[in-house]
């Protein structure tokens, strides 16, 4: 099982969408029994929350359902659980460097790291903007999501090969 962990600030807009995202590509691709999914904020503002409503009717129109998701707030277990702790922006990866116990194995990087399209390093925060902040957030997320599916790919095969040996 490879274990991944979106994160942003609140878990309502960014992470939620990349959890809703990620989820229903594993799901097209039959991998629900091998790669689970989360999302956590690293504020505790919106803990039991629902994601924003400008987020689920974003993620709708693309056919991703956030509706079942909640709140959360990421914790140190989190490096113990997760092999993939991701976050939206450099503030995010900064606040989860500062809870990552020393000598994790799971370090937090940036989930853009993984995108393959898009230039752009950070997820950029649209709580504060307009729809098209969540557009493009959509955007960066759906081209990240499958370099990641792919990075996934590739570590399996080498566990795989390294097993045969
Ligand atoms: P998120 O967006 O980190 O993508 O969930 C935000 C949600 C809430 C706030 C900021 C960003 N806030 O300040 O409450």
């Amino acid at each position: 099982m490879i274990r991944v962990l979106f994160v942003c600030l609140g878990n309502i807009c960014r992470s939620p969408t990349a959890h809703g995202v990620m989820l229903k590509k594993v799901e097209a691709l039959g991998l629900s029994g091998e790669i689970q999914v989360d999302s956590a904020g690293t504020a505790a503002y919106h803990v039991g929350e629902k994601p924003d409503a400008r987020a689920t009717q974003t993620a709708a129109k693309r056919g991703y359902d956030l509706s079942a998701l909640r709140a959360r707030q990421a914790v140190a277990e989190d490096f113990g659980t997760f092999d993939y702790v991701l976050a939206m922006d450099n503030e995010n990866l900064a606040n989860l460097q500062a809870i990552c116990p020393p000598g994790s194995q799971t370090q937090p990087q940036l989930f853009l790291s993984f995108a393959r399209r898009f230039r752009e390093s950070e997820v950029p925060d649209p709580y504060y903007g307009g729809a098209s902040g969540f557009e493009h957030v959509l955007d960066l997320v759906e081209d990240a999501c499958d370099g990641l599916l792919a990075d996934i790919e590739n570590r399996q095969n080498k566990q795989n090969r390294s097993g045969d040996a």
